[in-house]
C-alpha cells in the first residue's frame, strides 16, 4: 500500500483532488467510483474549485457511487444521491446519463443490485475507486460480519453506522433507514486503483486495523490489503496508530 500522510485534512483533500484531476487528464473517459460521508466533502469542494479553474474536466467521465440507503427515493433529502448533487455533481460538468447510482426505492432491490453490476461491466469496469472508511472498518456499506457479500447487495446497517449517518436525517437516528445497497468487496477489489481517504483521530484505530491487521471480514477495509494498487490519503491524526 502506498501511504501518504498530510499535515491537515485540507491538505489531504487538496492532494486527493489533484490526484483525481490528473487521472481525468490522463483518461478523459475515466470511470470513477465515489464515496459519501463527511470525509470526502472537502475533496469534492476542491474538485469543484479545480473544475471552475479549468483543471478538472468530467465531460466524458462516468461515476458510480459505492452505496445508497434502501427504502428512500433518490430525491429524499437524506439520500446519498442528494448528498452527491449538493457536494459535487452540481458544481462540475458530468453528463447526466453517465452518473450511475443505486436506486434505494427500486421495486425489486435484488434486481437493482444486478442492474448496477451490469452497468459497471458495460462501462468497462471501474478505473479509480475512492473510498472512505467507517469507524467500525466498513467500506461502502460492507459492514463487519462473519461473511461478506462479493457483489452489489442489500445490507442491514449496524447501529453505529445508523448513528454516524443521523446528521443526514436531521439528527434523528430512527429516521435513518435500516437497510442499504452497497457494492460488494469483489466489486470494489476489481477497480483498477483504489484510494482510501481518512482524516481525524477517530479513524486512527480502524485505519491501523485495515492496513496492519489480519485480513478479516470483521474489518472489511482490511480486504484492501489483497489489492495490488491501493493508495491511502491520511492526515496526521488518522495516521497516528501506524
Ligand atoms: C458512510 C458511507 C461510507 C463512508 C462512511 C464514513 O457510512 N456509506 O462509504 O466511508 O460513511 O463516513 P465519514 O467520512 O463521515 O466518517
Amino acid at each position: 500500500m502506498d501511504i501518504r500522510v498530510f499535515d491537515t485534512p485540507e491538505e489531504t483533500a487538496a492532494a486527493l483532488a489533484r490526484r483525481v484531476a490528473r487521472a481525468l487528464a490522463d483518461k478523459p473517459s475515466l470511470v470513477l467510483a465515489l464515496p459519501t460521508g463527511r470525509t470526502p466533502v472537502a475533496t469534492y469542494a476542491e474538485l469543484r474549485r479545480l473544475h471552475a479553474a479549468g483543471e478538472a474536466d468530467f465531460a466524458r467521465a462516468t461515476t458510480f457511487n459505492l452505496d445508497e440507503f434502501a427504502g428512500i427515493p433518490p430525491s429524499h433529502p437524506g439520500s446519498f444521491r442528494t448528498f452527491m448533487e449538493r457536494h459535487l455533481f452540481q458544481g462540475i460538468n458530468l453528463t447526466l446519463s453517465r452518473i450511475q447510482f443505486l436506486d434505494g426505492a427500486a421495486p425489486d432491490l435484488d434486481a437493482e443490485c444486478e442492474r448496477y453490476e451490469a452497468a459497471i461491466e458495460a462501462a468497462g469496469g471501474i478505473d479509480l475507486l475512492l473510498a472512505g472508511i467507517g469507524a467500525n472498518g466498513h467500506i461502502g456499506f460492507n459492514e463487519p460480519a462473519d461473511a461478506l457479500a462479493a457483489r452489489t447487495h442489500r445490507v442491514r446497517l449496524a447501529d453505529s453506522t445508523r448513528r454516524d449517518n443521523a446528521p443526514l436525517f436531521g439528527g434523528d437516528v430512527s429516521a435513518v433507514p435500516g437497510e442499504a445497497l452497497s457494492m460488494g468487496m469483489r466489486t470494489i477489489l476489481e477497480a483498477g486503483a483504489i484510494v482510501l481517504i481518512a482524516t481525524g483521530a477517530r479513524k486512527a484505530r480502524c485505519v491501523e486495523r485495515a492496513v496492519r491487521g489480519p485480513v478479516s471480514t470483521h474489518v472489511p477495509a482490511s480486504f484492501l490489503q489483497l489489492h495490488r494498487h491501493v493508495e491511502l490519503y491520511l492526515d496526521r491524526a488518522a495516521a497516528t496508530a501506524l
